[in-house]
């Protein structure tokens, strides 16, 4: 045991680790942007496809971030770092750390304003400012929402300050704590919710809309918008889940862990589909409102309905809670950082990067009101850090990681830290050597608009391309096969 392992806390209760990083995994990508998504690319096809992503590169990212975290026992700069030096490495890896903090930072910029959203939203159905009688009047009261840089930056720094003082109260009494409560206390609701659709009318139409698979309505731009969603959606690549996984104890198997923190966000998204299209069919409502579905169509739907003003109250809390535990997350690999490297207190360090946090988000803000000209290339600053970090940086960061898992390291570090069944282990090392990579470069041929190629139906193509890169990638390095005959 290193000393770094004996100096670092860890979570506290044998479900610290699972809670904590489920509530990262879990948060408005969920029940804002998934049923969203999934209105627009077309429903079950959607899901179908989502489903896959999360399997074959989700979850190989996530359990190769965690080991990383837990080898390296320190936020994703230094564990990247003390990880390639014990391989014999050059310690140039550890700007994947810290492109990972800056992405879960920037991501946080603008988190904090749609979570903003969520409070206010909260506030309008407690005191009754929610009443409207069109989609028409809905859009006019979201937008008179952000119209006023006033109220919705103090909404955002509401959360801006609770997101800070969680996380200053440290990794057990702070993130820990706050989690224990909030993501039971979340599934409860969402289960009242769901209980609510099912007598609402609309529930089979909900259930044929999610899970009927009709591949007409598969198109490119949907598979790669779910291979997208299913890094931001587990949090990967953001620093988080490798800082939370530096708190993680030793003796906890990381396989089963992963399964269950993506197991657990995946049932969350398909329940807040199963909680909200009910309730917009019911009403006659269109499932493909866009970012407008839960703010505009749901809040509408919810006034038509018989304690309709109550459920959108618990809604809107859960949704709040849902957001909270996720930014957590996404400041935890710098508050993490500045307090292993700059001698200074957690609490000095949460607030010294709140302020920051404060000053760059409410620039983000500013984009829907005072600064709604201010655009770069046609797109406003708030576009811009969503842009820049779910197309750019956490693909590139995911890559990052799945290669130094995957081909970097020494075979050993990855396989003592996970420790896996030999057959299980090849299988990883499959998926982030071969697998994770193509599909991450899918992402960026279509964001960077390298090539307009239509996915969806070159798949037999993209197998080929798998074939022939695997059998490229195993000639040059023989280590798989080693790792197929090694005892693990
Ligand atoms: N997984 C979160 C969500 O689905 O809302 C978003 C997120 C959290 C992204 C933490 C990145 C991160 F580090």
């Amino acid at each position: 045991m290193t000393t770094n392992e004996q100096s670092r806390t860890q979570w506290l209760g044998r479900w610290g680790f699972v809670l904590a990083a489920t509530g990262s995994a879990v948060g408005l990508g969920n029940i804002w942007k998934f049923p969203y998504m999934t209105g627009e690319y077309g429903g079950g096809a959607f899901v179908l496809v989502y489903l896959v992503c999360i399997l074959s590169v989700g979850v190989p990212v996530m359990m190769t971030e965690i080991a990383l975290g837990r080898r390296g026992r320190g936020s994703p700069i230094d564990a990247i770092r003390r990880v390639v030096t014990e391989s014999g490495r050059t310690s140039a890896w550890s700007l994947l750390g810290w492109m990972a903090m800056a992405c879960g930072f920037m991501i946080l910029c603008f988190y904090v304003v749609v979570a903003g959203w969520s409070f206010a939203y909260l506030w309008k159905m407690l005191s009754g400012g929610l009443a409207g009688s069109s989609v028409d009047d809905m859009a006019a009261i979201f937008g008179a929402n952000n119209a006023n840089p006033f109220s919705l930056g103090a909404w955002s720094t509401l959360v801006t300050v609770a997101t800070m003082v969680i996380v200053g109260k440290g990794v057990q009494g702070g993130i820990e704590k706050s989690v224990g409560w909030m993501m039971p206390g979340m599934v409860v609701m969402l289960l009242i919710m769901i209980a609510y659709g099912m007598f609402s009318g609309g529930f089979g139409d909900a259930l044929h809309f999610l899970f009927a698979f009709n591949a007409a309505s598969l198109s490119s731009e949907g598979m790669l918008a779910a291979m997208g969603h299913a890094f931001f959606t587990l949090s990967l690549a953001s620093g988080a889940i490798l800082t939370y996984g530096s708190y993680l104890p030793r003796h906890a198997s990381i396989g089963r862990t992963t399964l269950t923190v993506a197991v657990a966000d995946t049932l969350v998204a398909l329940m807040a589909g199963l909680a909200i299209f009910p309730v917009i069919f019911a009403n006659g409502m269109e499932p493909n409102s866009g970012p407008g579905l839960i703010f505009m169509s749901l809040p509408l739907a919810f006034q038509a309905m018989p304690l309709g003003t109550l459920f959108g109250i618990l809604f809107f809390i859960m949704l709040s809670m849902a957001a909270l535990t996720s930014s957590i997350s996404m400041v935890e690999a710098t508050v993490s950082w500045l307090t292993d490297n700059k001698g200074i207190s957690r609490r000095a360090a949460s607030w010294g990067t709140g302020i920051v946090l404060w000053l760059v988000s409410t620039l983000a803000m500013l984009s829907f009101n005072i600064g709604a000209d201010w655009t770069l290339a046609g797109k406003h600053f708030f576009d811009w850090l969503d842009f820049l970090t779910s197309r750019l940086m956490m693909p590139l960061g995911g890559l990052g990681m799945v290669l130094l898992g995957g081909f970097v390291l020494n075979s050993s570090v990855m396989r003592d830290e996970l420790n896996l069944a030999p057959t299980v282990y090849a299988l990883w090392l499959f998926m982030v050597r071969y697998v994770s990579p193509l599909g991450i470069l899918l992402i960026f041929v279509d964001a960077l608009e390298i090539a307009n190629v239509d996915f969806a139906s070159q798949w037999p193509v993209l197998l080929l391309v798998l074939a022939v890169i695997t059998v490229i990638g195993e000639l040059a390095s023989p280590r798989l096969r080693q790792s197929l005959v090694a005892k693990s």
